[in-house]
C-alpha cells in the first residue's frame, strides 16, 4: 500500500471558522505571542495563559470539520495515510482520520507541570488555576509553546521519510522545526501544496501547487490521487 503523509497547518481549519495565526486579522495580530504562548508567559501570568487557551478551546468545540478534513479521510480507503498537523484542534479526529500526529500539542488535553508525560483528556471546556495532576501540580494546556522542544518531531521526520506522496495544506511554513519536515521527503516522492497564498511559501519547484482554499483544493487533489493510483 502506498503511503501518503499530509502535513497540515491552520489554513485547513480556517473555513471551519478557526482563525489562522499570520493571515490578516490572524490570532497573532490580536495577541502578543510572548504574553500567551511561551513558558515565560506561564510563569508570569498563568491565569492569562489559561484564559487564552480556554477561549480558543470554546471556539474549537463549536467548530466542525470541513470538506478538506473530510476528503482526507477518503484517502484511507486506498492508502496508508498519516496526518502530521501543527494544529491543536481536533478536527482531523472528528472528521474520522485514523493516524494523526500533533506536532504542537492538543487543546483538548491538559498536562502536568511537574511531569510532562502525565497527559489527560479534558473533561470540561476549561483548565483553571487549582486544577491539578495526580502528583498535585498545576495542570497546563498540552500545547508546545514558543521556545519549547517539539517532542513529536523525530517521529514526524521518520514518517515523512516513508512518504510516497507528501501533501502540504494551509501552512505558512514560518515556524521551525515543523517547517523543516519538507526537507525529509524521498527524492522520488510526489509533493503537493494546497494553499491560496502558495506564492509566499517559496517551496522547491518540484512541488505541484494548488493555489486554492482547502475546501476546494483538497477534495480536488484527493479525487485526482484516487483516480491516478487506484
Ligand atoms: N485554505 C487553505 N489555506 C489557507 C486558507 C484556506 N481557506 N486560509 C489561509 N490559508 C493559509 C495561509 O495562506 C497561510 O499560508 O494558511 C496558512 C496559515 O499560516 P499560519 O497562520 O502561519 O499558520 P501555521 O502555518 O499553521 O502556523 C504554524 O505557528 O503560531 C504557531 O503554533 C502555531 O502551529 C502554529 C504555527
Amino acid at each position: 500500500m502506498k503511503r501518503i503523509v499530509v502535513f497540515t497547518g491552520a489554513g485547513i481549519s480556517a473555513e471551519s471558522g478557526i482563525k489562522t495565526f499570520r493571515d490578516s486579522d490572524g490570532l497573532w495580530e490580536n495577541y502578543a505571542v510572548e504574553d500567551v504562548a511561551t513558558p515565560q508567559a506561564w510563569y508570569k501570568n498563568p491565569e492569562m495563559v489559561l484564559e487564552f487557551y480556554n477561549q480558543r478551546r470554546k471556539q474549537i468545540i463549536q467548530a466542525t470539520p470541513n470538506a478538506a478534513h473530510k476528503a482526507l479521510v477518503e484517502l484511507e480507503k486506498e492508502f496508508d495515510v498519516t496526518i502530521i498537523t501543527q494544529n491543536i484542534d481536533d478536527l482531523h479526529e472528528r472528521a474520522g482520520s485514523s493516524h494523526i500526529v500533533h506536532l504542537h500539542g492538543e487543546i483538548m488535553k491538559s498536562r502536568s507541570t511537574i511531569n510532562a508525560s502525565l497527559i489527560y483528556a479534558l473533561q470540561s471546556d476549561c483548565i483553571l488555576i487549582g486544577d491539578k495532576c495526580e502528583k498535585g501540580s498545576q495542570l497546563r494546556p498540552h500545547i508546545v509553546w514558543f521556545g519549547e522542544a517539539v517532542p513529536m518531531m523525530e517521529e514526524a521526520i521518520s514518517i515523512t521519510q516513508g512518504a510516497d506522496i507528501f501533501i502540504i495544506i494551509g501552512t505558512s511554513l514560518a515556524v521551525y522545526p515543523a517547517a523543516s519536515l519538507i526537507q525529509f521527503t524521498k527524492a522520488n516522492a510526489t509533493t503537493i501544496l494546497v494553499d491560496p497564498n502558495a506564492d509566499a511559501q517559496q517551496l522547491p519547484d518540484y512541488f505541484t501547487v494548488v493555489a486554492q482554499n482547502a475546501t476546494e483544493g483538497v477534495p480536488l487533489i484527493v479525487n485526482k490521487i484516487l483516480k491516478a493510483y487506484v
